[in-house]
């Protein structure tokens, strides 16, 4: 018998299972996949910024080493290397996962878990058992949505995992879209040679960011080269020997793209099938599959917890950690805390766009009355010195209050960048309380101590 059973070993799962081992639960893990770690490590968040990393510096190399005096004669791809790099990377991240599990008493049960009701989980697998809690946590996050009228074949129309093992370059790659993974795996392979087309549905790119970000990141995907088909409804596709056609209407015209991959990334669904939810009174929402949930994370089945993916929210490896923290502390009786308000996001393009946040567009559909506070990276001298200077800090602020309601970052190290804005709108930051902060100097970070002086009062530097 367990306190708790945690199903799913993601970044959801796997730190709800910690936390909950570190305040003296009794836990157990059940794990599907081979390796624990989730698709985050597995094959999202950290494959992709692996290959995002190496083909930035090999766009470096071929593109902008010599602005820095530095002449190195023929730059050639090893892409075998560079994917063995980033299954190396995965591994060492993945049995690092298996290592703090151990290392905090917790029962790791590989195989496929189904719950059977009072607290009985029945796991499939090599040696099939059947266990028992007083608590359960479903951490069983997310798939790639399919286009019903696409079916991926893992080989010319593929889904994001496929995408970051190609064993060659793609001549030409079809993105289907313009959202977090298409962007960023468009990136990859556009700056290691592909050609790329992404066709997005909508008027815009990620329309949930600041619109003014947005179009700053079209344009500069633009400059590097990726086509970007916007209000591009994709209906179809025609299987080649060597292409693909994909078949698109645009502006009620049909249009064709032949390219030899095609990435299908339209989003994802919650992983609940499977699950045996239904069996036990789990309330699932019809439309998007997620499971309902009341604040402290409980579902409609008493004692069965859902996190992650799974639940209502965005679907980011962090606000499932957040919430894997939260309800390991209920269940432990103890006080959780999850701040919807300031969880960040983060697209790891070049340049990298973060946010933390409401946007303008946010602001003013609530009418609230707002400043807007910006400064460009190219007055910066850091920004200067590694030749990286497009795009700006942007806040918004309160205009009675100065309080901080939004930060967006566009440019080198945004990701980083960001947690400045987060830690501020924890603490009900103003943007004058930024701006009286002291940045090193020569930094980055000094375009958002700018960016805060210019919603409060202004930029010492424009
Ligand atoms: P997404 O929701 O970010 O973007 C999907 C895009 O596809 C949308 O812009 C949508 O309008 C468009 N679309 C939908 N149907 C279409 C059609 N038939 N034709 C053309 N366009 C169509 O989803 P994405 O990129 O697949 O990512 C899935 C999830 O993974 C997201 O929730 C994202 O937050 C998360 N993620 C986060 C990352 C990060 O934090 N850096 C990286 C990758 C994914």
């Amino acid at each position: 018998m367990f306190d708790l059973i945690v199903i799913g070993a993601g970044p959801g799962g796997y730190v709800a299972a910690i936390r909950a081992a570190q305040l003296g639960l009794k836990v157990a893990c059940v794990e599907k996949s081979r390796t624990l770690g989730g698709t985050c490590l597995n094959v999202g968040c950290i494959p992709s910024k692996a290959l995002l990393d190496s083909s930035e510096l090999y766009h470096l190399a071929t593109h902008r080493f010599s602005q820095h005096g530095i002449q190195v004669g023929d730059v050639t791809l090893d892409l075998g290397k560079m994917l063995a790099r980033k299954d190396g990377i995965v591994k060492s991240l993945t049995d690092g996962v298996a290592y703090l599990l151990k290392k905090n008493g917790i029962a790791h049960y590989p195989g496929s878990a189904t719950l059977l009701g009072k607290g009985q989980v029945q796991v499939a697998g090599d040696k099939p058992t059947t266990l028992e809690a007083r608590a359960i946590v479903l951490a069983a996050g997310s798939v790639s949505t399919p286009l019903p009228f696409m079916p991926t074949d893992g080989t010319q129309i593929v889904t994001s995992t496929e995408a970051l093992c190609f064993s060659r370059v793609p001549s030409h790659l079809i993105v289907i879209g313009g959202g977090f993974i298409g962007l960023e795996i468009g990136s990859v392979w556009a700056r290691l040679g592909a050609k790329v087309t992404v066709l997005e549905f909508l008027p815009r790119l990620l329309p949930a960011n600041d619109a003014e970000v947005a179009f700053a990141l079209q344009r500069s995907l633009q400059k590097q080269g990726l086509e970007i088909h916007l209000e591009t409804k994709v209906t179809g596709t025609t299987k080649g020997s060597i292409r693909a056609t994909v078949h698109a209407e645009q502006g009620g015209k049909a249009i064709d793209f032949q390219g030899d991959k095609v990435l299908v990334a339209v989003g994802r669904r919650p992983a609940s099938d499977g699950l045996g939810l239904a069996e036990v009174g789990v309330q699932v929402e019809t439309k998007s599959g997620r499971v309902v949930v009341n604040d402290h994370f409980e579902t409609s089945a008493k004692g069965v917890y859902a996190i992650g993916d799974l639940i209502r929210g965005p679907m980011l490896a962090h606000k499932a950690s957040e919430e894997g923290i939260a309800v390991a502390e209920w269940i432990a009786g103890k006080p959780g805390h999850v701040n919807y308000e300031t969880i960040p996001s983060v697209i790891y393009t070049h340049p990298e766009v973060a946010a933390v946040g409401l946007t303008e567009e946010q602001l003013k559909e609530k009418g609230v009355r707002y400043k807007v506070g910006k400064f460009p990276f190219a007055a910066t001298g850091r920004a200067k010195c590694l030749d990286d200077t497009e795009g700006f800090v942007k806040f918004l602020t309160d205009a009675d209050s100065d309080r901080i309601l939004g930060m967006h970052v566009i440019g080198p190290r945004a990701s980083d960048m960001i947690a400045e804005g987060v830690l501020g709108m924890e603490f009900h930051a103003t943007a004058e309380d930024i701006a009286r902060t002291c940045h090193g100097h020569p930094t980055l970070s000094e375009a958002v101590g700018e960016a805060a002086r210019a919603a409060w009062s202004k930029a010492l530097s424009m």
